[in-house]
């Protein structure tokens, strides 16, 4: 017999992991779904979890965990000073990011405030692709002016481009020859605007022009793993480097960065920040030593440093970001055969529907995509998560509105915790619920909200 010695390839994609510990899904009726929402005030991020069928409200520190971090845990050092968790955490850190001063905290919006509080004084504006909710809010309490400079092809959500979250490179050099600059941070993948990965031509050229103004470079890095992928994939250059090679090369342009580690770090909680300048990264401690805890646990317990150092990692193995990717992709092609509108092309932690253009009739004041989550949750019990003019709008002085130029429902997935027949539900009830409700809905007024970070609390009611 003439036996084919060649490495088979199957088209089928896998988990590239087994499941060794299970959760329940508690399942609810619509009626007892109605009054949660009531109870809620049509406001998802206050309906208890127990209640949702399908969670995609984000992919921040929702992960699961591997066995070797679960065995880690027990590793943790609790040491108050110098632990051995902190080392290792460090070491994996700067394997990565190459940078020398590393320090944790309990999470990425404390390494957003720590951070551009020191480069406060450097100026009055912080240029960005576009600034996350958290990193935003953190920049307007202490006083400064952001301007986001997403690329032209940010805005046309129904086209294909490999890099919409790209910078605007013209604009960002104007801004830098006319502004006070005391920053430019670029969000890789940015999770404001699809979830759409930044090439590395772009983040050379941005650091080329920090340079040339003598403005310090920043990455927010939480996706940095995604955003490696994708360059892999679609900057031709890098189609035989590694993840992690790639990754490096990203971080060698930047000046310092933070990073949640509740996305790719695949941790449940954390954060850190990372710096090449001795000084900023004393003021950094001093802040931090107040506000967190000491340098070398900076709000997180041992065991959690643990878990950071080896899921960072994790999240650059190639068959693991191979699968992510396509784990995401397959939602949304599902999506898109329904005939959904799609942010195209598929972010890399999340599908984003273009709510404006799902549901026509509800005008922006009406809030559109708040409208679509509210009215999907009660349908199916699978919960997502506006990103529009709740989350970006602000009421005025003279308490009218500004809105958001999107409205956008993200269903962002967990990293190793759905399965593919979840998504198949989860396609199954948005089809079932476009087709069936969506021409009914009317939208929701705005009753109550926050001047910071509203979307987290705002209450509403159905028009
Ligand atoms: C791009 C980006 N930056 C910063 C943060 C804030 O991180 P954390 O939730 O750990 O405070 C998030 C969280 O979702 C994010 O997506």
């Amino acid at each position: 017999m003439n036996i084919s010695k060649k490495e088979p390839v199957f088209k089928t994609l896998i988990e590239p992991f087994k499941i060794k510990s299970v959760e329940p899904i508690f399942f609810n009726t619509r009626e007892q779904r109605k009054k949660v929402l009531e109870a809620a005030h049509l406001n998802l991020f206050l309906v208890p979890a127990k209640e949702v069928i399908i969670d995609l409200l984000t992919d921040s520190g929702t992960g699961a965990m591997s066995a070797n971090q679960w065995s880690a845990l027990l590793r943790g050092d609790e040491s108050y000073s110098g632990s051995e968790s902190f080392f290792r955490f460090q070491n994996s850190v700067q394997s990565i990011m190459e940078m020398p001063h590393v320090v944790p905290t309990h999470q990425g919006r404390s390494a957003e405030r720590i951070l551009l509080k020191t480069l406060k004084p450097r100026g009055e504006y912080i240029v960005s692709n576009m600034l996350f909710d958290t990193t935003r809010a953190n920049a307007e309490i202490l006083g400064f002016n952001i301007l986001d400079l997403p690329c032209p092809e940010f805005y046309q959500t129904q086209e294909d481009f490999d890099f919409k979250g790209n910078i605007n490179l013209p604009d960002l050099e104007s801004a830098l020859s006319e502004k006070s600059v005391a920053c430019v941070v670029l969000t890789v993948t940015n999770n404001s605007g699809g979830g759409q990965p930044v090439s590395m031509e772009n983040i050379k050229n941005t650091s080329i022009l920090c340079k040339k103004h003598g403005v310090p470079f920043v990455l927010d890095a939480c996706r940095f793993a995604e955003n490696s992928w994708f360059i892999k994939q679609r900057e031709s250059e890098y189609k035989n480097v590694s993840p992690l090679q790639i990754a490096r090369k990203m971080f060698s342009y930047a000046d310092m960065c933070f990073v949640s580690a509740k996305k790719d770090g695949m941790a449940n909680i954390g954060g850190f920040i990372c710096l090449r300048d001795t000084k900023l990264t004393e003021e950094c401690k001093r802040d931090l030593i107040v506000s967190e805890g000491f340098p070398t646990y900076g709000g997180l317990a041992g065991r959690d440093l643990e878990a950071i150092a080896l899921g960072l990692q994790e999240a650059l193995e190639e068959s693991y970001l191979h699968y992510r990717i396509s784990f995401v992709e397959y939602l949304y092609n599902k999506l898109k055969q329904i005939g959904l509108p799609l942010v195209r092309p598929a972010g890399g932690h999340a599908v984003y529907i273009d709510a404006k253009l799902a549901l026509p009739h509800i005008p922006v004041s009406a809030y559109p995509a708040q409208c679509f989550s509210a009215g999907l949750y009660e349908f199916s019990g699978v919960r997502t998560c506006e990103i529009g003019s709740v989350m970006f709008g602000r009421e005025k002085k003279d308490g009218t509105q500004t809105f958001h130029s999107q409205e956008l429902v993200r269903l962002a997935l967990p990293r190793r915790v759905y399965t593919f027949s979840h998504l198949d539900y989860v396609c199954e009830a948005i089809e079932t619920f476009v087709k069936k409700e969506a021409a009914s809905l009317k939208g929701v007024k705005m009753i109550r909200s926050a001047s910071v970070l509203r979307h987290f609390s705002a209450h509403f009611e159905w028009l």
